[in-house]
């Protein structure tokens, strides 16, 4: 063993996937490292001692199956998020990528379609295919906003059995209007998911579809700890939906889907809510201070609601992205034509990465 026996070719693979691409964004160990939208601030020592007590106390009976319906863990979501949301209405698994997936497996799957307004999140097509459905793109302005009228024509037109939107989009952190959530609402019988994953960037007085949920069943939001709570790496993502639709997600999930040490971790966490988004406001001002500087080198900052900046007027994004590599600085070329994205990092990894691009000069 050991040695390669055979390709991916030779194997009877589903054709649905024969040709299709992995999710891929390079791993690369350089010291900065801007380019997934992490939250680049690591979890504050009083809280991950708090987190460490807790997965030491689960630990303990780790001999037997987790709580199955993750019980503890909903009631702190339903609490962090408020707007007298009830543990009925909460869902959870490992990364909202895996919310996402539940979703899809629940209503979409082969002979049916899901929709999003490209460009968005890369995953969507992926997890979409993944469950045998058809993927569908729909088209944004020139600016990558979306209008209440154009967004339900579109959806109206397509008729898909899921729509995807995505508030703020990536990768282009466009906000969205709750005025296009209610009229794609209104223009589709499928299931509407509002990805918020990055709301807690948004201005704090910006209402989340939150609001919107009372009365309108196929509505979904979902959310992450991979962002604002500096949580990535212990993959947790949660929705908030009616209690008929979480009952749906029971007919997919894996039993006993999330850890005992997951669990523990994130109501670890949850109970640290305030001092876990203590960054926000940090990170929210290095993302200001990319878009201002980026403009001042010549560049095109797009507005951003989220922790990254996606700038354009970027000559070659391949060159410019090699040089900013050799740079030891890591960002995101996401396939957009003379576009780069960068993840708003700390003070001195922005830094970093603001004289890096300085010194490549290929702005226009
Ligand atoms: C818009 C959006 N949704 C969902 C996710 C998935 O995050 P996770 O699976 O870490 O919760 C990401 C990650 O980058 C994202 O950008």
């Amino acid at each position: 063993m050991g040695e390669v026996t055979a390709r991916l070719e030779d194997l009877p693979l589903r054709p649905d996937l024969v040709g299709q691409t992995p999710y891929g964004a390079p791993q690369a160990p350089l010291p900065v490292a801007l380019n997934v939208n992490e939250n680049t601030h690591p979890v504050p020592q009083e809280v991950a001692d708090d987190i460490l007590d807790s997965i030491a106390l689960a630990l303990r009976d780790v001999n037997r199956y987790p709580d199955r319906e993750f019980t503890a863990l909903r009631e702190g979501f339903a609490d962090y998020l408020g707007h007298g949301l009830t543990r009925e209405q909460l869902w959870a698994a490992n990364g909202s990528n895996e919310v996402l997936q539940h979703l899809l497996q629940a209503f979409a799957g082969p002979g049916r379609t899901a929709f999003g307004f490209g460009p968005t999140y890369s995953m969507y097509p992926l997890l979409t295919r993944g469950t045998g459905a058809t993927w569908t793109a729909g088209t944004r302005a020139a600016d990558f906003t979306l209008a209440p009228d154009d967004a339900a024509s579109q959806v109206s037109e397509a008729a898909p059995d899921v729509v995807f939107l995505c508030s703020p989009n990536n990768p282009t952190g466009t906000p969205l209007g709750l005025d296009v959530v209610e009229a794609v609402y209104e223009a589709t019988d499928g299931i509407v998911i509002v990805d918020e994953a990055y709301h807690e960037f948004a201005p704090r007085d910006e209402r989340s579809a939150l609001t919107l949920l009372g009365g309108r069943e196929r509505l979904v939001v979902s959310r992450t700890m991979s962002k604002a709570f500096a949580f990535a790496g212990a993959r947790v993502g949660y929705l908030a939906a009616d209690p008929a639709l979480i009952d749906a997600l029971r007919l997919v999930r894996l039993p006993y889907h999330l850890s005992a040490l997951t669990q523990a971790a994130a109501t670890a966490a949850l109970r640290h809510a305030p001092t876990m988004l203590g960054m926000v406001d940090e990170i929210v001002a290095q993302r200001d201070r990319i878009s201002a500087t980026v403009e001042a080198l010549g560049y095109t900052a797009h507005e951003s609601w989220s922790n990254f900046v996606l700038f354009g007027g970027v000559a070659d994004p391949t060159q410019t992205w090699n040089s900013l590599y050799d740079a030891g600085v890591l960002i995101r070329d996401v396939g957009i034509a003379h576009h780069l994205r960068v993840t708003a990092g700390t003070e001195d990894e922005t830094t970093a990465f603001l004289d890096a691009l300085a010194s490549v000069g290929s702005a226009p």
